[in-house]
């Protein structure tokens, strides 16, 4: 087979284009501006401009059951809906009724999102019955003697391949509200102790927050045969 100019050009092109695609599936934690790096838009509610994002690393897929836990105005609920689609389930959970009634609400003619009011000290889903249960800015508002049954709580009421996905402010760098978020080692700490295993930590850019996703200790053990 002769090779050309243009099998070059295509050999090159797909590298490029290869390269491209691990860069955003994995991008570098080298910090090659330090300006852009420390950019940091303090605003209450900067991480969701980051959204599209944090439900690709999530790898929904449809028919998946998802609980979306201090749910507030629901915005959340509709993002994850849209990615477990019709056949998935999102359970919005708050523990203020009135949010909970502003999302039954908006969530008319939307069966797939379900709002309800939850306990302040464990999501009140049925056992072994969800594939992600997603925290975002809440975690700092749980029972601060009560976190480590939460996650106890959460193990219970996962299936054995479940996950936790964490969005929460990242206090040591926060330019605002740093009490309105968890320190890492903290939550980590606490998981480890309920029984979760942390999988995958991100700083989330241009905002004060970082996304941590658990898996069950479990699921380490699980066994094929
Ligand atoms: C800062 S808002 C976060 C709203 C939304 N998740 C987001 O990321 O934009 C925190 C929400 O958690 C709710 N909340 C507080 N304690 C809770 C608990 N123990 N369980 C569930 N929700 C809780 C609050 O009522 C509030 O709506």
């Amino acid at each position: 087979m002769k090779f050309g100019i243009h099998n070059a050009v295509m050999i090159v092109f797909v590298g490029a284009l290869m390269e491209a695609a691990v860069a955003a599936e994995c991008p570098s934690s080298r910090i090659l501006d330090a300006a852009a790096f420390a950019s940091r838009d303090g605003g209450g509610y900067s991480y969701r401009n980051q959204a599209e994002w944090i439900l690709d690393r999530l790898d929904l897929r449809p028919g998946d059951t998802v609980v979306d836990i201090g749910a507030g105005d629901g915005w959340w609920s509709d993002k994850l809906a849209q990615r477990v689609g019709p056949s998935g389930r999102v359970f919005a959970a708050e523990v203020r009724s009135d949010l909970v009634n502003g999302m039954k609400q908006r969530f008319q003619g939307r069966p797939e999102i379900e709002p309800y009011q939850c306990p302040t000290d464990h999501p009140g889903r049925p056992k072994g019955s969800l594939d992600l249960a997603f925290i975002s800015q809440t975690y700092h508002h749980l029972p601060v003697d009560g976190r480590v049954a939460y996650w106890r709580a959460l193990v219970e009421q996962c299936k054995p391949t479940g996950r936790v996905c964490v969005i929460e402010t990242y206090p040591e760098i926060a330019v605002r509200g740093s009490d309105h978020g968890t320190q890492l080692s903290k939550l980590i700490a606490e998981a480890e102790q309920g029984g979760w295993i942390a999988v995958e930590v991100w700083f989330l850019p241009g905002t004060q927050h970082y996304m941590a996703v658990f898996a069950p200790k479990a699921a380490f053990f699980l066994r094929a045969d």
